[in-house]
């Protein structure tokens, strides 16, 4: 079993890619046979989609088949989004469109959404409306909101991180696992190539 767990910032040395670290953990604590591949987006140089290939033939030719790759062979997704703007991050919505080859096809995503204050609403309701149609993702019924994420460390969590929160965390990840192992058939079945694109 592989899950990615995509970071989607813009900036370097994140919260969310620190997050996406410590969620890796949470993996390991929940399923010692879940394998798990971190992409940070940021760190990656993932270029805005662009017919113009050419002029960034490094990451085209090289990184892309790589991420892509690993990307194919997971058997499932976190993505973690911090809100910018009150939405989701340009770098989150620019993954649909860049590994968009069925490397997600019917199969699950956790979102996991980050703010440093009170937000973090608007990137899972962007997401659950829009970024599934061609990219084919389940999200599943659940999700996670780190709010005061600068608060949020495991075992010694800040007075505004509520005490559940690295409970639901497991729950949620062992939920994701859950859906990883039933849709590995669904894959199988269903032929990607006659309606690639969804309506
Ligand atoms: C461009 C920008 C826009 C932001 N807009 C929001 C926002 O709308 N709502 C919110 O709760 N936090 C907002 N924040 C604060 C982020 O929640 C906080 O910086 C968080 O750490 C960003 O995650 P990152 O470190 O993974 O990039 C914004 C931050 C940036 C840099």
């Amino acid at each position: 079993m592989k899950i990615s767990i995509i970071s989607t910032s813009h900036q370097k040395e994140s919260q969310s890619k620190r997050i996406s670290l410590i969620l890796k953990n949470f993996f390991k604590e929940t399923n010692s046979k879940v394998k798990c591949f971190n992409i940070d987006v940021f760190d990656l140089n993932v270029p805005l989609w662009t017919s113009e290939k050419k002029n960034n033939l490094k990451f085209w030719n090289e990184d892309f088949k790589k991420i892509s790759s690993n990307l194919s062979s997971s058997d499932g997704f976190v993505f973690v989004v911090p809100e910018y703007g009150g939405m989701a991050t340009p770098n989150a919505k620019n993954f649909f469109l860049v590994f968009n080859n069925g490397e997600l096809f019917h199969k699950p995503g956790l979102i996991v959404s980050i703010s440093s204050g009170n937000g973090g609403a608007y990137p899972i309701s962007e997401l659950r409306s829009s970024s599934y149609k061609n990219s084919h993702i389940l999200w599943i019924p659940e999700n996670i909101i780190i709010r005061n994420v600068k608060q949020f460390f495991p075992g010694k969590h800040g007075e505004l991180i509520p005490d559940w929160l690295d409970d639901r965390i497991k729950y949620s990840c062992n939920v994701l696992i859950k859906y990883a192992e039933y849709l590995k058939p669904i894959q199988r079945i269903i032929n990607r190539k006659d309606f690639g694109n969804g309506m």
